[in-house]
């Protein structure tokens, strides 16, 4: 057989009745359909991509965090900790996709920064379900949304519901350690608050390898805290980010959805994500 014949018969289809299967599946057309800067500057597009596959991975980490939510009201640790696996390359993605906005000068940022008026990433609706999941939850979060009555009904059935922390330690519970009713029972719709009770919890299970189910040297639930922690690790790292690249950008200059801006965003980031495993290192 000739080349130009083995190259045809190893090349892939070319024909197809309507659009293409892959079109069907990744609807590639309406994705790239999506980029509409507001300014004529050539930058923009950068952070509108970035912004864009940032919701992306939102999405994503909602998905797999609410897997691991239900699958541990089931006491089905399996899937939960292969769900909140699965996580921790998506997170480091996520943070990685900082990189082509993350050294904006002011001039560069300012050139379409009026364009994007009031808009704010305060007002991703993504973004805050996946803060609710994590226990960063307040009502008045869900006002910017009353606009948009499917975003406002997911936020407000996740607001509602225990989220991935809250079921962490019912199991903890069921599996026999002291998690204080309050905690148990507490209103999901406000934020987590740290108690001594479940720091105690986390010391104890971190000092006691010895409910060791596979003779790993580490219990399944230090292998739970363990991911835990990373998560928790990797969104300080996401807000970490964001905050530098806002100062890098813009400095102490109010934020375009109305904050103090580098002021506000420093408090955000100063809050740990599951803190009791945190602080409970510090008495192992
Ligand atoms: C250099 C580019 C950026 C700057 C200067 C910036 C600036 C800010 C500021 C000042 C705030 C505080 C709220 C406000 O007043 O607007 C904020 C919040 C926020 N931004 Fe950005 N931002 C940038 C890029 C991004 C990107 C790419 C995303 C991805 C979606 C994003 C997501 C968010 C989110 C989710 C919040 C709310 C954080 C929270 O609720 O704790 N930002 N941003």
């Amino acid at each position: 057989m000739s080349d130009q014949r083995v190259d045809d018969v190893l090349a892939p289809n070319l024909t197809f009745e309507g659009t293409t299967p892959y079109e069907d599946y990744v609807r590639a057309s309406v994705l790239t359909g999506l980029q509409q800067p507001l300014s004529d500057d050539p930058g923009e597009l950068a952070f509108l991509v970035t912004t864009q596959v940032m919701e992306l991975w939102f999405t994503l980490l909602v998905h797999e965090w609410t897997t691991a939510t239900a699958a541990l009201r089931t006491d089905d640790l399996p899937t939960a900790m292969a769900a909140l696996r699965r996580s921790l390359p998506e997170l480091e993605s996520l943070n990685a996709s900082w990189k082509p906005i993350a050294r904006l000068t002011p001039a560069q940022f300012n050139a379409y920064r009026s364009a994007l008026g009031e808009g704010s990433g305060f007002q991703s609706a993504m973004y805050r379900r996946l803060e609710f999941l994590l226990g960063e939850r307040s009502a008045s979060m869900l006002v910017p949304h009353r606009g948009t009555p499917e975003a406002l009904a997911a936020l407000e059935k996740a607001l509602t519901e225990p989220g991935l922390y809250d079921e962490v330690l019912r199991l903890l519970a069921r599996r026999g350690h002291t998690i204080p009713v309050a905690v148990l029972d507490r209103d999901p719709a406000l934020r987590y608050e740290p108690h001594p009770e479940v720091e105690a919890a986390w010391r104890r299970i971190y000092a006691e390898p010895d409910q060791d189910p596979d003779r790993t040297g580490t219990s399944d639930l230090v292998r739970l805290a363990e991911v835990l922690t990373d998560i928790a690790e990797l969104v300080w790292r996401w807000r970490n980010d964001h905050l530098v690249a806002t100062r890098r950008a813009m400095g102490a200059r109010p934020g375009t959805g109305g904050s103090a801006g580098v002021a506000w965003l420093e408090r955000r980031a100063a809050v740990l994500v599951f803190p009791e495993l945190w602080t409970a290192r510090g008495h192992v």
